[in-house]
């Protein structure tokens, strides 16, 4: 293939901007998680202020790691595996930019009001209603450039990864708009526009397909690009993709009534939701095999390539997080789990094993080719971070599963005269190890972070503008 330079360079600048705002963010978001678990060890971090308490961090710490970390690293790659698969530069640099000083001034108006306690109190749409409105601007914006760049594509078909990234971007317009229906009564205060059971219903048919597009599909669009990519093979089966992704997108969007078993919600709707959550078993898990078959002949790569690590262990995590997901969909299972510290054990299975390990896996492949480097600064240093994540994770999710069956088991135990077993305290006592070894775990994952941006550092300050100009116009020829 040729390396003459093109005259249209790739729009780099803005993945560039997006590829350190998921490090930054990531640093940000994790350390609060980190901060919010030692709450949990030890209450007196409240520092008795309501502005610093676990109800008001916990909903920061949510939006930072799903919207600005997940947030900053699907706009990074999306951005980028659209313009090399379409080999074009995105339809506007204007439009691009407003997408990610949008995204960024949301995020600055999360971290400013939710510690002041300005929410709707609906999980993952916590924002009010003007920053709701900014982020259905900048979403619809962000719809036109990646939609647009796929109009004036220069490659006949368009590649699998951008039906996934497509999807993603769609489906989460219009969870937003129509969950976030409200009439505002202040500048600070709004009331969803459903009531009682609807309400509930419509929240968690976005809660759920926020979990299934912003935290499923567009990971999975990164899948298809990185994962081919970073093992220098072909993807392993693209007919499995297209059955793939059909098969995803159509089920997810009915899974939504597993987070309402055993309320006011009809009974027949309860039951199709854990019957469509089995079901999602199969797509889940064909997507994760067409990725780790991928590997074939290529598996010996993961003892030196680090990256290729973080990329083939988030499958692990993914696999075993869509197993773990239809489990605790089963009603009866759920009757156990429901309210325990497993959810948040299977949530971080999900977010910091199979989200943030491909994230990391894809910033660390994209940040040298951004800035005109052969590799990052250390491998080295990436191995450490490898084994920080996993350990971290690991510590995390099992010590999560450990309290969320000790709870279940405690809070459901009765004596022969019908009274409780236990009281509520006693269950909590004996979740403090656990909440010692999350603590733990979560310090592990984000040590990784600061790791990465040491390393991140040196690789930009290393670069040469002048090349990394350079390998923007270079990409266009030998993209793909
Ligand atoms: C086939 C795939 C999956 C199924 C069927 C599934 C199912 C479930 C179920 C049954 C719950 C517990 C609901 C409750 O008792 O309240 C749950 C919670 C959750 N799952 Fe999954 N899960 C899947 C995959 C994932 C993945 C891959 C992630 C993350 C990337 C994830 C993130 C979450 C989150 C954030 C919650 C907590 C929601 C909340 O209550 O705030 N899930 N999931
Ligand atoms: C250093 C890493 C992290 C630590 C220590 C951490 C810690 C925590 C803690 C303590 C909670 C509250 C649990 C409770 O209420 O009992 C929580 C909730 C949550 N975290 Fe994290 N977290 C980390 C990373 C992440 C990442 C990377 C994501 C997403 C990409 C994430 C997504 C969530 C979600 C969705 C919830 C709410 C779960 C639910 O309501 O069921 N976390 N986290």
């Amino acid at each position: 293939m040729s390396t003459a330079i093109s005259p249209t360079a790739y729009n780099y600048k803005v993945v560039r901007q997006f590829a350190i705002m998921t490090v930054v963010w990531g640093i940000l978001g994790m350390g609060l998680g980190v901060f919010i678990a030692s709450q949990l060890v030890w209450p007196e971090l409240n520092f008795g202020l309501p502005w610093t308490t676990f109800g008001r961090l916990r909903p920061l710490h949510t939006n930072l790691v799903i919207f600005a970390f997940g947030g900053c690293a699907l706009f990074a790659t999306s951005y980028y595996v659209v313009q090399r698969t379409c080999q074009t530069r995105l339809i506007s640099d204007s439009l691009a930019a407003f997408t990610f000083w949008g995204w960024q001034a949301v995020i600055v108006g999360a971290i400013v009001t939710l510690p002041l306690g300005y929410t709707t109190t609906k999980e993952y749409a916590e924002l009010e209603w003007p920053l709701a409105i900014l982020l259905a601007i900048v979403w619809v914006t962000y719809a036109l450039v990646f939609f647009g760049t796929i109009v004036k594509r220069k490659t006949k078909h368009i590649y699998v990864g951008n039906w996934f990234y497509g999807a993603f971007i769609l489906v989460t317009a219009m969870l937003h708009i129509v969950n976030h229906a409200s009439l505002p009564v202040s500048f600070f205060k709004s009331y969803s526009a459903y009531a009682g059971a609807t309400d509930a219903m419509i929240q968690w048919w976005y809660g759920h397909n926020a979990v299934g597009f912003f935290l499923t599909t567009g990971f999975l669009g990164m899948m298809y690009y990185f994962v081919p990519k970073q093992a220098e093979r072909p993807i392993y089966s693209y007919r499995l993709s297209i059955v793939h992704f059909w098969a995803l997108i159509t089920l997810y969007i009915w899974a939504g009534p597993h987070h309402l078993h055993y309320t006011a919600l009809p009974d027949w709707a309860q039951s199709l939701g854990m019957a469509m959550s089995i079901i999602l078993l199969a797509p889940s898990w064909g997507g994760m095999i067409n990725g780790m078959m991928t590997l074939s002949g290529a598996w010996h790569k993961l003892r030196t390539d680090p990256i290729l690590r973080f990329l083939v262990v988030s499958l692990a995590f993914y696999g075993m997080s869509t197993f773990e997901g239809p489990m605790m969909a089963i009603k009866t299972v759920n009757s156990l789990s429901h309210y325990t510290d497993w959810t948040i054990g299977h949530v971080h299975a999900g977010a910091l094993g199979w989200v943030a390990m491909i994230s990391i896996g894809a910033i660390y492949h994209m940040i040298p080719k951004l800035f005109g480097r052969a590799q990052m600064h250390s491998t080295g240093l990436i191995n450490t971070h490898f084994w920080l994540a996993t350990i971290g994770t690991v510590l995390y999710i099992a010590s999560m599963w450990v309290n969320g069956i000790t709870q279940g088991l405690m809070w459901r135990a009765i004596n022969d005269d019908g009274t409780l077993t236990y009281s509520f305290v006693e269950a909590l006592q004996a979740s403090h190890p656990g909440f010692i070894v999350r603590a733990l775990g979560g310090a592990f994952f984000a040590t990784g972070m600061l790791f990465m941006a040491y390393n991140v550092f040196r690789t930009v300050r290393a670069s040469n503008p002048v090349e990394a100009k350079a390998a923007e116009q270079i990409a266009v020829v030998g993209a793909h």
